[in-house]
């Protein structure tokens, strides 16, 4: 009755949960959330009025499909200005988040029966979008060595190429890891595709979440090549806090967005107008607000990497951007509760929700079996006592 794609796209995980878990906030459960995907500062005051005024002057009509101008240009300005990448106004496109701009992406380069590159642990989205588009995700590990956890395994990465391969994708800060990646790895991976032309969709969401001397690198800024090859994928949900006014976009070569368009201009027309001002006073405005929030959240990454790096059998390392931390809980699976005993991220997810109130997402969605996604996107007095109810829960098992 229904189509193959449609029929092969498991629900996402984390909306699952946060459904969950909104239930049980309804029920008057008090539930200490550690599985936020988005800031839990409000979207600042100078872009809340930029919408008003656009909705008061009445710039409510359909605009352009790849975005109005003027924030075509302001896009372009940042990415010349913080990211080291001189592109056009006409290589840009803006989107319904980041995520449209990704899910686009894939459809302009894929044909059915491509391979597409997928570093894991992964965001939860990358899969199911890779299926949809009618390619195959080739899921391959990254580095779990010492120093170099979670950054890009590049000689499985080569081993991985096929005549097939169309495209990498990579996430840097990543969601869940937190991993930055360096220059060096970067530079390897430009290089490969260029060697066996293959394109690398960028997906930079969290660049300005990052903590400590870390530095984000676009790959595209590297070189002429790698530009010419790259795509990439930002948005304004996570660093100004915006993840319901959806809009994102994606920089890339022209004729790549030429088409991107094309397609765009089917499927939604374009973006909104009310969200394009709010975006553009994003961009045109000093960006203190961000900067604050950074500060709050390297505050909260440091308590909660202390505490979950000092229970007993938890293994954390430490990451320096987005706002999440991948800490490994497998020492804990065979272990007995009420409810059984616990074999994997799901069970282990299940049982802090059911017996002491934490929501976390079970690693296993994200390509992490043994690890749980743990948010520090909540208040410091929350953080706390999820980890103290945590601590004590994992004493609890036997
Ligand atoms: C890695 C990553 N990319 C993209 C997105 C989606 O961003 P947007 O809200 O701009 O669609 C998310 C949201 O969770 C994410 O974690």
């Amino acid at each position: 009755m229904f189509s193959d794609r449609a029929n092969q796209v498991t629900p996402s995980a984390t909306v699952e949960l946060n459904a969950k878990v909104a239930q049980m906030t309804r029920e008057g459960v008090d539930v200490i959330k550690l599985n936020i995907g988005e800031p839990d500062f409000d979207t600042p005051l100078y872009i809340r009025e930029a919408a008003k005024k656009a909705i008061d002057e009445g710039f409510t009509k359909y605009t352009a499909t790849p975005g109005i101008p003027e924030l075509r240009k302001a896009i372009c300005r940042k990415l010349r200005e913080e990211n080291d990448i001189s592109y056009q106004d006409t290589e840009i496109c803006v989107t319904t988040g980041a995520k449209q701009a990704l899910y686009e992406a894939l459809i302009t380069i894929v044909q059915e029966g491509d391979e597409v590159i997928l570093p894991t642990p992964c965001w939860v989205s990358y899969e199911d979008m890779i299926r949809l588009s009618g390619a195959r995700p080739i899921l391959v590990q990254t580095n779990r060595t010492e120093g170099d956890r979670f950054h890009l395994d590049l000689g499985a990465i080569e081993r991985a190429v096929t005549k097939r391969t169309k495209a990498v994708i990579i996430n840097t800060p990543n969601n869940p890891t937190g991993v930055v990646y360096r220059k060096a790895e970067l530079a390897v991976l430009a290089e490969l595709a260029d060697r066996y032309d293959f394109w690398i969709i960028s997906d930079e969401v969290y660049e300005k979440l990052i903590y400590n001397d870390a530095r984000h690198i676009s790959i595209a800024s590297l070189s002429g090549n790698a530009r010419s090859r790259t795509v990439t994928v930002n948005g304004f949900s996570k660093a100004f806090a915006m993840t319901g006014w959806r809009i994102g976009y994606a920089a890339g070569p022209k004729e790549f967005i030429q088409k991107m368009k094309g397609i765009q201009g089917h499927v939604t027309s374009g973006i909104n107008s009310i969200a394009q001002k709010a975006a553009l006073a994003a961009y045109t405005t000093p960006q203190d607000s961000v900067a604050e929030m950074c500060a709050q959240f390297a505050l909260r990454r440091e308590m909660v990497y202390n505490r979950l790096s000092k229970m007993k059998g938890v293994e954390c390392s430490n990451a320096l951007g987005a706002f999440y931390l991948l800490p490994d809980f497998s020492a804990y699976f065979g272990r007995r509760w009420r409810g059984g005993v616990l074999k994997d991220s799901f069970d282990l997810a299940d049982y802090l929700l059911t017996e002491v109130k934490v929501a976390a997402v079970p690693g296993d969605s994200f390509r992490a079996p043994g690890c749980l996604r743990i948010s520090y996107s909540n208040s410091m007095e929350c953080l706390r006592e999820g980890m103290d109810r945590i601590e004590s829960s994992l004493a609890e098992l036997q």
